[in-house]
Protein backbone atom coordinates (compact mmCIF):
# COMPACT_ATOMS: atom_id res chain seq x y z
CA UNK A 1 0.00 0.00 0.00
CA UNK A 2 1.11 3.81 -1.02
CA UNK A 3 2.15 6.07 2.01
CA UNK A 4 2.27 9.63 2.26
CA UNK A 5 5.46 11.64 3.98
CA UNK A 6 5.48 14.86 5.25
CA UNK A 7 7.72 17.13 6.74
CA UNK A 8 6.17 19.77 8.16
CA UNK A 9 6.75 23.52 8.90
CA UNK A 10 5.81 25.17 5.20
CA UNK A 11 3.50 27.92 5.57
CA UNK A 12 0.87 27.15 2.90
CA UNK A 13 0.27 29.41 -0.13
CA UNK A 14 -0.96 29.84 -3.83
CA UNK A 15 -4.00 28.69 -5.75
CA UNK A 16 -5.58 25.69 -6.42
CA UNK A 17 -8.89 24.04 -8.04
CA UNK A 18 -11.27 22.34 -6.65
CA UNK A 19 -12.78 19.09 -7.59
CA UNK A 20 -16.10 17.72 -8.07
CA UNK A 21 -17.76 16.64 -5.21
CA UNK A 22 -17.55 12.67 -4.56
CA UNK A 23 -20.58 12.85 -2.62
CA UNK A 24 -22.94 14.44 -5.53
CA UNK A 25 -21.04 12.28 -8.14
CA UNK A 26 -21.78 9.11 -6.22
CA UNK A 27 -25.41 9.90 -6.17
CA UNK A 28 -25.67 11.53 -9.86
CA UNK A 29 -24.20 8.27 -11.31
CA UNK A 30 -26.57 5.80 -10.36
CA UNK A 31 -29.15 8.20 -10.92
CA UNK A 32 -28.14 7.58 -14.42
CA UNK A 33 -29.97 4.16 -14.33
CA UNK A 34 -33.13 5.80 -14.59
CA UNK A 35 -32.54 7.54 -17.75
CA UNK A 36 -34.02 5.97 -21.01
CA UNK A 37 -31.48 8.42 -23.32
CA UNK A 38 -27.59 8.56 -22.85
CA UNK A 39 -26.75 11.31 -20.73
CA UNK A 40 -23.63 12.90 -19.91
CA UNK A 41 -22.22 13.94 -16.09
CA UNK A 42 -19.32 16.86 -16.32
CA UNK A 43 -16.58 17.69 -13.29
CA UNK A 44 -16.14 13.96 -12.21
CA UNK A 45 -13.19 13.86 -9.45
CA UNK A 46 -11.10 11.62 -9.97
CA UNK A 47 -11.12 9.61 -7.26
CA UNK A 48 -11.18 5.71 -6.50
CA UNK A 49 -14.52 5.32 -5.55
CA UNK A 50 -15.79 6.91 -9.23
CA UNK A 51 -13.45 4.04 -10.53
CA UNK A 52 -15.74 1.64 -8.04
CA UNK A 53 -19.22 2.86 -9.28
CA UNK A 54 -17.94 2.98 -13.15
CA UNK A 55 -17.00 -0.91 -12.07
CA UNK A 56 -20.40 -1.20 -10.92
CA UNK A 57 -22.58 -0.31 -13.49
CA UNK A 58 -20.52 -1.64 -15.91
CA UNK A 59 -21.07 -4.96 -14.29
CA UNK A 60 -24.85 -4.02 -15.15
CA UNK A 61 -24.05 -4.10 -18.46
CA UNK A 62 -24.46 -0.18 -18.40
CA UNK A 63 -22.16 1.57 -21.12
CA UNK A 64 -19.47 4.29 -19.82
CA UNK A 65 -17.14 6.04 -21.66
CA UNK A 66 -15.02 8.22 -19.83
CA UNK A 67 -13.06 11.58 -21.54
CA UNK A 68 -9.98 12.93 -20.73
CA UNK A 69 -11.56 15.73 -19.11
CA UNK A 70 -13.44 14.04 -16.54
CA UNK A 71 -16.76 13.67 -18.52
CA UNK A 72 -18.61 10.44 -18.25
CA UNK A 73 -21.17 8.92 -20.45
CA UNK A 74 -23.45 6.85 -19.64
CA UNK A 75 -25.74 4.86 -22.02
CA UNK A 76 -28.48 1.98 -19.91
CA UNK A 77 -29.84 1.04 -22.75
CA UNK A 78 -27.62 -2.36 -22.76
CA UNK A 79 -27.85 -2.98 -19.39
CA UNK A 80 -28.88 -6.74 -18.07
CA UNK A 81 -28.64 -7.36 -14.80
CA UNK A 82 -29.16 -5.70 -11.45
CA UNK A 83 -27.11 -6.79 -9.08
CA UNK A 84 -24.60 -5.12 -6.68
CA UNK A 85 -22.26 -7.87 -5.59
CA UNK A 86 -20.58 -7.81 -1.85
CA UNK A 87 -17.36 -7.22 -3.42
CA UNK A 88 -17.78 -4.01 -4.92
CA UNK A 89 -20.27 -2.70 -2.29
CA UNK A 90 -17.77 -3.29 0.84
CA UNK A 91 -15.32 -1.39 -0.84
CA UNK A 92 -18.04 1.36 -0.92
CA UNK A 93 -21.01 1.71 0.61
CA UNK A 94 -22.38 4.35 -1.29
CA UNK A 95 -23.11 1.62 -3.54
CA UNK A 96 -26.29 1.34 -1.80
CA UNK A 97 -27.78 4.03 -3.74
CA UNK A 98 -28.55 1.94 -7.35
CA UNK A 99 -31.52 0.63 -5.44
CA UNK A 100 -34.15 3.19 -5.84
CA UNK A 101 -33.08 3.62 -9.42
CA UNK A 102 -32.93 -0.05 -9.83
CA UNK A 103 -36.32 -0.83 -8.06
CA UNK A 104 -38.32 2.66 -9.79
CA UNK A 105 -37.27 1.90 -13.33
CA UNK A 106 -36.73 -2.38 -13.66
CA UNK A 107 -38.88 -3.47 -10.60
CA UNK A 108 -35.86 -5.59 -9.33
CA UNK A 109 -32.54 -5.14 -7.39
CA UNK A 110 -30.05 -7.86 -5.80
CA UNK A 111 -27.49 -5.51 -3.63
CA UNK A 112 -25.15 -6.80 -1.47
CA UNK A 113 -26.25 -5.07 2.19
CA UNK A 114 -22.98 -2.71 2.62
CA UNK A 115 -21.21 -3.77 6.08
CA UNK A 116 -20.50 -1.60 8.92
CA UNK A 117 -17.70 0.74 8.38
CA UNK A 118 -14.60 2.24 10.53
CA UNK A 119 -16.88 5.53 11.50
CA UNK A 120 -20.09 3.49 12.59
CA UNK A 121 -22.54 1.24 11.84
CA UNK A 122 -24.54 3.03 9.31
CA UNK A 123 -27.38 0.59 8.88
CA UNK A 124 -29.47 1.08 5.81
CA UNK A 125 -32.99 0.18 7.68
CA UNK A 126 -34.58 3.65 6.95
CA UNK A 127 -33.61 3.47 3.41
CA UNK A 128 -35.14 -0.49 2.98
CA UNK A 129 -38.31 0.84 5.32
CA UNK A 130 -39.13 3.96 2.55
CA UNK A 131 -39.06 1.40 0.05
CA UNK A 132 -41.37 -1.43 1.56
CA UNK A 133 -43.90 1.82 2.06
CA UNK A 134 -43.66 2.82 -1.19
CA UNK A 135 -44.59 -1.28 -2.42
CA UNK A 136 -41.81 -2.97 -2.64
CA UNK A 137 -41.27 -6.05 -1.56
CA UNK A 138 -37.93 -6.51 0.08
CA UNK A 139 -36.11 -9.82 1.84
CA UNK A 140 -32.58 -9.76 3.45
CA UNK A 141 -30.91 -13.68 2.76
CA UNK A 142 -27.22 -14.12 3.05
CA UNK A 143 -25.88 -10.76 3.51
CA UNK A 144 -28.33 -9.52 -0.39
CA UNK A 145 -31.00 -7.53 0.11
CA UNK A 146 -33.45 -8.52 -2.88
CA UNK A 147 -35.96 -6.11 -3.53
CA UNK A 148 -39.10 -6.31 -5.95
CA UNK A 149 -42.07 -3.76 -6.94
CA UNK A 150 -44.20 -4.48 -9.82
CA UNK A 151 -44.17 -0.37 -9.65
CA UNK A 152 -43.43 1.87 -6.87
CA UNK A 153 -46.24 3.71 -5.39
CA UNK A 154 -46.06 7.36 -4.02
CA UNK A 155 -46.39 8.05 -0.47
CA UNK A 156 -46.02 10.27 2.57
CA UNK A 157 -42.23 9.47 3.72
CA UNK A 158 -41.27 10.96 7.25
CA UNK A 159 -37.97 10.33 7.71
CA UNK A 160 -37.12 9.46 11.69
CA UNK A 161 -33.22 10.60 10.99
CA UNK A 162 -32.01 12.71 9.02
CA UNK A 163 -30.29 10.39 6.07
CA UNK A 164 -28.19 11.84 3.14
CA UNK A 165 -28.01 8.48 0.94
CA UNK A 166 -31.15 7.87 2.53
CA UNK A 167 -32.92 10.72 1.08
CA UNK A 168 -31.10 10.44 -1.84
CA UNK A 169 -32.38 6.66 -2.08
CA UNK A 170 -36.30 7.40 -1.56
CA UNK A 171 -36.04 10.55 -3.77
CA UNK A 172 -34.97 8.74 -6.76
CA UNK A 173 -37.12 5.74 -6.39
CA UNK A 174 -40.28 8.03 -5.77
CA UNK A 175 -39.51 9.81 -9.63
CA UNK A 176 -40.68 6.79 -11.52
CA UNK A 177 -43.18 5.80 -8.42
CA UNK A 178 -46.86 6.02 -9.64
CA UNK A 179 -48.84 9.52 -7.73
CA UNK A 180 -46.99 11.98 -5.68
CA UNK A 181 -44.10 11.03 -2.71
CA UNK A 182 -43.40 13.42 0.00
CA UNK A 183 -40.35 12.95 2.01
CA UNK A 184 -40.44 15.03 4.91
CA UNK A 185 -37.30 15.48 7.26
CA UNK A 186 -35.44 14.97 4.09
CA UNK A 187 -31.69 15.24 4.39
CA UNK A 188 -30.60 19.20 2.58
CA UNK A 189 -26.96 18.75 2.12
CA UNK A 190 -26.33 20.27 -0.96
CA UNK A 191 -25.28 17.13 -3.21
CA UNK A 192 -29.11 16.06 -2.45
CA UNK A 193 -30.29 19.40 -4.07
CA UNK A 194 -27.49 18.82 -7.17
CA UNK A 195 -29.02 14.96 -7.15
CA UNK A 196 -32.28 16.54 -7.59
CA UNK A 197 -31.44 19.39 -9.88
CA UNK A 198 -29.97 16.69 -12.08
CA UNK A 199 -33.17 14.82 -11.98
CA UNK A 200 -35.34 17.42 -12.90
CA UNK A 201 -32.84 18.00 -15.95
CA UNK A 202 -33.76 14.01 -16.94
CA UNK A 203 -37.47 15.13 -16.61
CA UNK A 204 -38.19 14.53 -13.00
CA UNK A 205 -40.88 16.66 -11.22
CA UNK A 206 -39.26 17.19 -7.64
CA UNK A 207 -39.83 20.72 -5.86
CA UNK A 208 -38.87 21.48 -2.51
CA UNK A 209 -35.46 21.50 -3.32
CA UNK A 210 -32.80 22.48 -0.72
CA UNK A 211 -35.63 22.14 2.44
CA UNK A 212 -36.72 19.86 4.25
CA UNK A 213 -39.77 18.33 2.92
CA UNK A 214 -39.54 17.57 -0.92
CA UNK A 215 -42.48 16.81 -3.40
CA UNK A 216 -41.83 14.57 -6.27
CA UNK A 217 -44.94 13.81 -8.58
CA UNK A 218 -43.90 10.27 -10.66
CA UNK A 219 -43.78 10.23 -13.88
CA UNK A 220 -43.37 7.32 -16.31
CA UNK A 221 -40.03 7.73 -17.81
CA UNK A 222 -37.38 9.62 -17.80
CA UNK A 223 -34.50 10.87 -20.00
CA UNK A 224 -33.64 14.45 -22.05
CA UNK A 225 -31.77 15.00 -25.51
CA UNK A 226 -27.89 15.69 -25.12
CA UNK A 227 -28.07 16.02 -21.08
CA UNK A 228 -24.59 17.17 -19.89
CA UNK A 229 -24.52 18.12 -16.37
CA UNK A 230 -21.84 18.86 -14.40
CA UNK A 231 -21.56 18.11 -10.74
CA UNK A 232 -21.27 19.78 -7.65
CA UNK A 233 -17.61 21.15 -6.67
CA UNK A 234 -16.59 19.64 -3.42
CA UNK A 235 -17.45 21.55 -0.04
CA UNK A 236 -15.71 19.34 2.11
CA UNK A 237 -12.55 19.02 -0.48
CA UNK A 238 -12.72 23.24 -0.17
CA UNK A 239 -12.93 22.84 3.55
CA UNK A 240 -9.84 20.29 4.02
CA UNK A 241 -7.34 22.42 1.95
CA UNK A 242 -8.37 25.87 4.06
CA UNK A 243 -7.70 24.12 6.90
CA UNK A 244 -4.39 23.14 6.24
CA UNK A 245 -3.89 26.63 5.17
CA UNK A 246 -5.12 27.88 8.66
CA UNK A 247 -2.93 25.60 10.50
CA UNK A 248 0.10 26.58 8.78
CA UNK A 249 -0.33 30.71 9.18
CA UNK A 250 -1.06 30.52 5.34
CA UNK A 251 -2.65 32.48 2.41
CA UNK A 252 -4.74 30.48 -0.26
CA UNK A 253 -7.39 30.76 -2.82
CA UNK A 254 -9.36 28.53 -3.67
CA UNK A 255 -11.41 28.29 -7.45
CA UNK A 256 -14.02 26.25 -9.07
CA UNK A 257 -15.84 25.98 -5.20
CA UNK A 258 -18.94 27.34 -3.99
CA UNK A 259 -18.54 29.81 -1.04
CA UNK A 260 -22.49 28.89 -0.41
CA UNK A 261 -22.33 25.25 0.39
CA UNK A 262 -19.83 25.53 3.29
CA UNK A 263 -21.21 28.96 5.68
CA UNK A 264 -20.53 26.89 8.93
CA UNK A 265 -16.77 26.21 7.88
CA UNK A 266 -16.12 29.63 6.68
CA UNK A 267 -17.97 31.06 9.99
CA UNK A 268 -15.59 28.61 12.15
CA UNK A 269 -12.09 29.59 10.29
CA UNK A 270 -13.14 33.06 10.79
CA UNK A 271 -13.56 32.55 14.38
CA UNK A 272 -9.86 30.87 14.60
CA UNK A 273 -8.53 34.10 13.05
CA UNK A 274 -8.72 33.34 9.50
CA UNK A 275 -10.01 36.71 6.87
CA UNK A 276 -11.84 35.09 4.54
CA UNK A 277 -13.29 36.65 0.82
CA UNK A 278 -15.39 34.83 -1.42
CA UNK A 279 -16.55 35.67 -4.81
CA UNK A 280 -19.16 33.58 -7.32
CA UNK A 281 -17.11 30.75 -7.10
CA UNK A 282 -13.52 31.06 -5.05
CA UNK A 283 -12.32 31.55 -1.38
CA UNK A 284 -9.51 33.42 -0.20
CA UNK A 285 -8.40 32.57 3.35
CA UNK A 286 -5.48 34.78 4.56
CA UNK A 287 -4.19 33.68 8.12
CA UNK A 288 -1.02 36.26 8.01
CA UNK A 289 1.16 33.78 9.40
CA UNK A 290 -0.38 33.81 12.57
CA UNK A 291 -1.47 30.45 14.70
CA UNK A 292 -4.64 29.66 14.49
CA UNK A 293 -7.36 30.15 17.98
CA UNK A 294 -9.17 26.61 19.10
CA UNK A 295 -12.61 26.64 17.86
CA UNK A 296 -15.62 24.78 19.48
CA UNK A 297 -17.57 22.53 16.65
CA UNK A 298 -20.63 21.08 17.02
CA UNK A 299 -21.39 18.22 13.89
CA UNK A 300 -24.90 18.13 12.43
CA UNK A 301 -26.30 17.79 9.52
CA UNK A 302 -26.95 20.68 6.95
CA UNK A 303 -26.63 23.64 7.19
CA UNK A 304 -25.22 23.22 10.42
CA UNK A 305 -20.52 22.16 11.06
CA UNK A 306 -20.17 19.03 8.65
CA UNK A 307 -19.27 15.62 9.93
CA UNK A 308 -16.92 15.00 7.22
CA UNK A 309 -15.22 18.50 8.46
CA UNK A 310 -14.92 17.36 12.14
CA UNK A 311 -11.58 15.66 12.10
CA UNK A 312 -9.64 18.42 10.16
CA UNK A 313 -10.72 20.83 12.42
CA UNK A 314 -9.47 18.25 15.24
CA UNK A 315 -6.30 18.52 13.72
CA UNK A 316 -6.30 22.52 13.48
CA UNK A 317 -7.06 22.39 17.16
CA UNK A 318 -4.02 20.30 17.90
CA UNK A 319 -1.66 23.48 17.36
CA UNK A 320 -4.29 26.01 18.28
CA UNK A 321 -4.06 28.77 20.81
CA UNK A 322 -6.20 27.77 23.67
CA UNK A 323 -8.45 24.95 24.54
CA UNK A 324 -11.56 24.05 22.56
CA UNK A 325 -14.34 20.81 22.50
CA UNK A 326 -15.12 18.98 19.29
CA UNK A 327 -18.97 17.47 19.55
CA UNK A 328 -19.40 14.48 17.04
CA UNK A 329 -23.12 13.92 16.91
CA UNK A 330 -23.06 12.35 13.55
CA UNK A 331 -21.50 9.08 14.14
CA UNK A 332 -20.94 7.09 16.80
CA UNK A 333 -17.01 6.25 16.20
CA UNK A 334 -15.76 9.05 14.66
CA UNK A 335 -12.61 10.05 16.45
CA UNK A 336 -10.23 7.30 14.90
CA UNK A 337 -7.51 10.02 14.32
CA UNK A 338 -7.28 11.25 17.64
CA UNK A 339 -4.76 8.37 19.36
CA UNK A 340 -2.91 8.73 16.13
CA UNK A 341 -2.86 12.59 16.41
CA UNK A 342 -1.41 11.77 20.42
CA UNK A 343 1.23 9.75 18.77
CA UNK A 344 2.41 13.00 17.41
CA UNK A 345 1.95 15.14 20.84
CA UNK A 346 -1.06 16.28 20.58
CA UNK A 347 -3.27 17.16 23.80
CA UNK A 348 -6.62 15.62 23.61
CA UNK A 349 -8.92 14.61 25.80
CA UNK A 350 -12.04 12.19 24.73
CA UNK A 351 -15.18 12.07 26.85
CA UNK A 352 -18.08 9.95 24.77
CA UNK A 353 -19.20 12.35 21.79
CA UNK A 354 -16.21 15.40 22.72
CA UNK A 355 -12.75 15.55 21.93
CA UNK A 356 -11.46 18.29 23.96
CA UNK A 357 -8.04 20.07 22.66
CA UNK A 358 -5.40 22.41 24.19
CA UNK A 359 -3.17 23.56 21.69
CA UNK A 360 0.32 22.59 22.04
CA UNK A 361 3.20 24.35 20.69
CA UNK A 362 4.14 21.80 18.15
CA UNK A 363 3.72 18.36 16.93
CA UNK A 364 5.97 15.86 16.29
CA UNK A 365 6.34 13.61 12.56
CA UNK A 366 5.64 10.38 13.41
CA UNK A 367 4.24 7.24 11.50
CA UNK A 368 0.62 7.19 11.31
CA UNK A 369 -2.56 4.82 9.95
CA UNK A 370 -5.36 6.18 8.19
CA UNK A 371 -8.54 4.44 9.37
CA UNK A 372 -11.30 6.14 7.22
CA UNK A 373 -11.27 8.69 4.66
CA UNK A 374 -11.47 12.05 6.50
CA UNK A 375 -9.21 10.83 9.36
CA UNK A 376 -6.51 10.18 7.01
CA UNK A 377 -6.62 13.98 5.38
CA UNK A 378 -6.49 14.85 9.18
CA UNK A 379 -3.56 13.10 9.64
CA UNK A 380 -2.18 14.71 6.56
CA UNK A 381 -2.80 17.93 7.96
CA UNK A 382 -1.08 17.45 11.27
CA UNK A 383 1.92 15.79 9.25
CA UNK A 384 2.42 20.04 7.51
CA UNK A 385 2.79 21.42 11.28
CA UNK A 386 4.72 18.78 12.48
CA UNK A 387 8.62 18.99 13.19
CA UNK A 388 10.40 16.53 10.85
CA UNK A 389 8.14 13.68 8.82
CA UNK A 390 5.14 12.06 8.99
CA UNK A 391 4.52 8.82 7.79
CA UNK A 392 0.73 8.45 6.70
CA UNK A 393 -0.13 4.73 5.96
CA UNK A 394 -3.34 3.15 4.32
CA UNK A 395 -3.87 5.98 2.28
CA UNK A 396 -6.48 4.00 -0.27
CA UNK A 397 -8.66 5.99 2.20
CA UNK A 398 -7.58 9.33 1.23
CA UNK A 399 -7.31 8.14 -2.43
CA UNK A 400 -11.37 7.26 -2.57
CA UNK A 401 -12.03 11.24 -1.74
CA UNK A 402 -9.46 13.34 -2.55
CA UNK A 403 -8.52 13.72 -5.78
CA UNK A 404 -4.76 14.11 -6.48
CA UNK A 405 -3.90 15.85 -2.83
CA UNK A 406 -0.05 15.14 -2.78
CA UNK A 407 -0.13 17.50 -6.13
CA UNK A 408 -2.50 20.27 -4.93
CA UNK A 409 -0.80 20.20 -1.55
CA UNK A 410 2.68 20.26 -3.07
CA UNK A 411 1.39 23.10 -5.58
CA UNK A 412 0.83 25.37 -2.49
CA UNK A 413 4.28 25.07 -0.84
CA UNK A 414 4.06 21.86 0.80
CA UNK A 415 7.12 18.93 0.97
CA UNK A 416 4.93 15.77 0.62
CA UNK A 417 5.50 12.92 -1.33
CA UNK A 418 3.83 9.61 -2.27
CA UNK A 419 5.88 6.08 -1.54
CA UNK A 420 4.79 3.12 -3.30
CA UNK A 421 4.71 0.12 -0.26
C1 LIG B 1 -23.32 10.47 3.72
O1 LIG B 1 -23.24 9.18 4.29
C2 LIG B 1 -21.94 10.78 3.17
N1 LIG B 1 -21.61 9.81 2.13
C3 LIG B 1 -20.93 10.74 4.31
O2 LIG B 1 -19.68 11.12 3.77
C4 LIG B 1 -21.33 11.76 5.37
O3 LIG B 1 -20.43 11.67 6.46
C5 LIG B 1 -22.76 11.46 5.85
O4 LIG B 1 -23.66 11.45 4.73
C6 LIG B 1 -23.27 12.51 6.84
O5 LIG B 1 -23.23 13.77 6.24
C7 LIG B 1 -22.15 9.98 0.90
O6 LIG B 1 -22.91 10.89 0.65
C8 LIG B 1 -21.75 8.97 -0.13
P1 LIG B 1 -26.27 9.23 6.77
P2 LIG B 1 -24.60 8.41 4.71
O7 LIG B 1 -27.18 8.19 6.24
O8 LIG B 1 -25.70 8.81 3.84
C9 LIG B 1 -27.83 6.87 10.53
C10 LIG B 1 -17.39 10.99 3.44
O9 LIG B 1 -16.46 11.14 4.23
N2 LIG B 1 -28.64 6.06 9.61
O10 LIG B 1 -26.60 10.66 6.56
O11 LIG B 1 -24.26 6.96 4.82
C11 LIG B 1 -26.33 6.65 10.36
O12 LIG B 1 -25.92 5.52 11.10
C12 LIG B 1 -18.59 10.18 3.84
O13 LIG B 1 -17.44 11.48 2.28
C13 LIG B 1 -29.51 5.10 10.14
O14 LIG B 1 -29.59 4.90 11.35
O15 LIG B 1 -24.83 8.99 6.16
C14 LIG B 1 -25.74 7.94 10.89
O16 LIG B 1 -25.64 7.87 12.30
C15 LIG B 1 -18.40 9.54 5.20
N3 LIG B 1 -30.25 4.34 9.27
C16 LIG B 1 -26.80 8.99 10.52
O17 LIG B 1 -28.00 8.25 10.22
C17 LIG B 1 -30.21 4.53 7.92
O18 LIG B 1 -30.93 3.82 7.18
C18 LIG B 1 -26.43 9.83 9.31
O19 LIG B 1 -26.01 8.93 8.30
C19 LIG B 1 -29.33 5.52 7.40
C20 LIG B 1 -28.57 6.28 8.27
Amino acid sequence: MDKLIITGGKQLSGELRISGAKNSALPILAGALLSETPIIVGNIPHLHDITTTMELLGRMGVQLVIDEKMNIEIDTSTINNFEAPYELVRTMRASILVLGPLLARFGSAHVSLPGGCAIGTRPVDIHLDGLTKMGAEIKVEGGYILAQAKRLKGTHLVMEKITVTGTENLLMAATLAEGKTVIENAAKEPEVSDLANFLNKMGAKISGIGTDILEIEGVDQLGAKDLHYDILPDRIETGTYLVAAAMTGGNIRVKNTRPNTLDAVLEKLKEAGAEIFTGDDWIKLDMKGKKPQAVSVRTAPYPAFPTDMQAQFTAMNTIAEGVAVITETVFENRFMHVQEMQRMGADIQLESHNAICKGVDKLAGAPVMATDLRASASLVLAGLVAEGDTMVDRIYHIDRGYDHIEEKLAQLGAKIRRVPN
